[in-house]
């Protein structure tokens, strides 16, 4: 079985971030939403992988290289412009030849579990196999109405009324019999080739379309809110180490990583957190569910439940909650000051008054 990962899209929702960085790298624990798919993908035992990229398919290819370190083999295919999910597997024909495949949307985020799931598509391979989650609200999705044994009766993407609450996530499993059924579909109201639509077609043509249930956590990194969210989720099960430098009169409580190469001086750590490589930590207090990416500088900050990009700075501020700092953005005040939620783009400057 290969992958199709999608990573073409323009990410307009998590503004200011993907005005200078793709969606899918935002990190996640810091580590990309990207290399965070590709190490699911290499549990399942798939290593050959498409990519779909866009007009940012550089700084993916930059950041992934040919996915050799993550034990996978990158293929990166252009796409012009972000035409549909269907699109996606059309112009990827050529790398996917007739292999059975899973398409994994670039800027999910799940957690493990899906082994199973992938299992039971190897073993029984009906034409096409979407996963759902049950959600309060499907609007904003694909919505998929299920018999008991599985079978897709009925696809309608973001539907007003939804007739189940079983929302399809952003990983279906496909024989190629998917190809035959995209080219019989045409662009919907958004101007995309819908991937449900195709997988409708395939329902309509008497094909075996299933359902499996993903019950482990699911996000769609679309949002600030739930970038955090994920955060939160992936630092719960982070491993302590410490393999850089922490002082006696710092104090570090629960699970945190300081990376190599981090100084933590006269600070309190409360976990889960991490410090990346090469940063600085200094007369400061840091709280759970935050990740600090590489070569930044936490002088008298206050931060929890945040995260901060590579070489982000907060210096004497406090009170930083709920908050995404971009890449070399710095928030300072003269003297100690306290915030709340920041959202502040890369190499932005944010001086906070007492
Ligand atoms: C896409 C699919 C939708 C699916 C969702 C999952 O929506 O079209 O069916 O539920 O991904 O994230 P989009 O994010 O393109 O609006």
């Amino acid at each position: 079985m290969k992958a199709l990962v999608l990573a073409g899209g323009l990410g307009s929702r998590l503004r200011p971030f993907s005005h200078s960085m793709p969606k899918q790298l935002i990190p996640i624990a810091n580590k990309p939403v990207l290399a965070h798919v590709m190490e699911n993908l290499r549990d399942l035992g798939v290593t050959e992988i498409g990519v779909i990229v866009g007009d940012r398919g550089g700084e993916i290819a930059r950041a992934l290289g040919d996915g050799s370190s993550m034990g996978v083999r990158l293929t990166y295919i252009q796409q012009d412009s972000p035409r549909g999910l269907a699109h996606c597997t059309s112009i990827a024909r050529d790398f996917l030849g007739d292999d059975d495949f899973v398409m994994y949307l670039g800027d999910n985020m799940l957690s493990s579990g899906l082994h199973t799931i992938a299992d039971d598509f190897r073993a029984f391979r009906p034409a096409a196999q979407v996963v759902v989650h049950k959600v309060a609200d499907p609007r904003a999705f694909g919505v998929a109405e299920v018999d008991e044994n599985g079978r897709v009766s009925r696809l309608v993407e973001k539907p007003q009324h939804p007739r189940s609450d079983l929302a399809v996530i952003g990983v279906y499993f496909f024989t190629a019999a998917i190809h035959d059924a995209v080219a019989t579909i045409g662009p919907s109201a958004r101007g995309e080739l819908e991937i449900t639509d195709a997988i409708q077609a395939l329902v309509d043509s008497g094909a075996d379309v299933r359902a499996r249930v993903h019950s482990g956590f699911w996000k769609d990194t679309g949002k600030v809110e739930d970038v955090l969210d994920c955060n939160r989720e992936f630092l719960d099960a982070l491993a302590p180490a410490v393999e850089g430098e922490v002082d006696g009169a710092s104090e570090l409580i629960g699970a945190v990583r300081v990376e190599a190469g981090a100084r933590v001086v006269r600070s309190r750590i409360e976990g889960p957190a991490i410090i990346g490589a090469g940063t600085l930590v200094e007369d400061s207090r840091i709280g759970p569910h935050t990740s600090i990416g590489r070569d930044c500088v936490l002088r008298a900050a206050g931060v929890d439940y945040s995260i901060l990009l590579d070489g982000a700075s907060v210096q004497r501020v406090g009170g930083v909650s709920g908050s995404v700092i971009g890449r070399d953005a710095t928030v300072s005040s003269a003297v100690f000051a306290h915030c709340n939620r920041l959202v502040v783009g890369d190499h932005a400057s944010v001086e906070v008054a007492a």
